[in-house]
């Protein structure tokens, strides 16, 4: 992954049609700064020609982030996640943590400084309707026992779809690598990612738990 970062980080000065200086940059960080996203979101949302504009800046920046999540956000790595179907409210939420250092991931939180409002708001419009394509069928006997674990302690909040809600993020037919990883973070509570309700559920949950928990996400459609 990190070999082709600077790559990306190239394309994405060049795709979103700025200039790579530093002062460039930060002019497009002062743009977003102040805005309130969510409240952007359902203003766009509630007008049709709003809408129509987001979701074409949304196509756009999507040329971009194509490289690693994949045409559509279906991304072609494991360790790299969908975007295609994610709940757009928790979509800002994510980027919304990243920019303020609550969610740490290096390439991402620089990602996120050289994209403006709507952008980000289009970005995750267009997602929100592009489709997930079906996985092939995990090993059976850990599905089951994924399926088991996951009513007992995910299905209160996450649905027995996995789809998400306004607000709850989409996990069915997420990355493997990704999910497990994410998992792991919210266990260890060491900072990268925390979130009090997915470490309580996440917490009584073995190396093998999440295994198993992780093989049934991917394999619900
Ligand atoms: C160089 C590869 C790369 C590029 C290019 C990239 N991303 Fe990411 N993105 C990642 C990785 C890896 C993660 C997972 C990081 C983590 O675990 O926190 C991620 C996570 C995310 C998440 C959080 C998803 C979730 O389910 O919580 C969002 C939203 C996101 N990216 C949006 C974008 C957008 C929008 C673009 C384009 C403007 C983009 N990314 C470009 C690699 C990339
Ligand atoms: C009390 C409600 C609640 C329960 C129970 C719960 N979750 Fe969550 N889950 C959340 C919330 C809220 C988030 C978003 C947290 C954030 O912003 O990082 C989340 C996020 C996630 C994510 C990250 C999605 C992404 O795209 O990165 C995964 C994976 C996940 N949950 C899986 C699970 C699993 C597996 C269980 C059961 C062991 C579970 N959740 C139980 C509320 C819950």
């Amino acid at each position: 992954m990190k070999s082709y970062r600077l790559l990306a980080m190239l394309l994405a000065g060049l795709c979103l049609g700025m200039p790579l200086q530093a002062g460039a940059q930060a002019a497009r960080a002062r743009s977003t700064a102040g805005v309130d996203l969510q409240a952007r979101l359902k203003e766009v949302e509630r007008d049709p020609k709003l809408l129509e504009a987001a979701l074409k800046t949304g196509r756009a920046v999507a040329g971009v982030c194509d490289y690693c999540h994949g045409v559509g956000g279906n991304s072609p790595t494991p360790d790299v996640p969908n975007l295609a179907s994610q709940i757009p409210v928790y979509n800002l939420e994510q980027l919304r943590q990243y920019a303020a250092g609550e969610r740490k991931d290096t390439f991402m939180e620089g990602m996120i400084k050289v994209m403006n409002a709507d952008e980000k708001v289009g970005m995750v419009l267009f997602y929100a309707r592009q489709k997930v394509a079906t996985k092939p069928p995990g090993n059976p006997i850990l599905v089951a026992k994924g399926k088991d674990l996951y009513k007992k302690a995910c299905q209160s909040c996450h649905g027995e779809s996995g789809h998400g809600d306004d607000e709850l993020a989409r996990i069915a037919g997420q990355q493997p690598v990704y999910l497990n990883r994410a998992l792991k973070r919210y266990r260890t509570g060491t900072g990268v990612r925390l979130d009090a309700a997915m470490a309580k559920s996440i917490k009584p949950m073995s190396d093998a738990d999440i295994d198993a928990l992780v093989a049934y996400m991917m394999s619900m459609e």
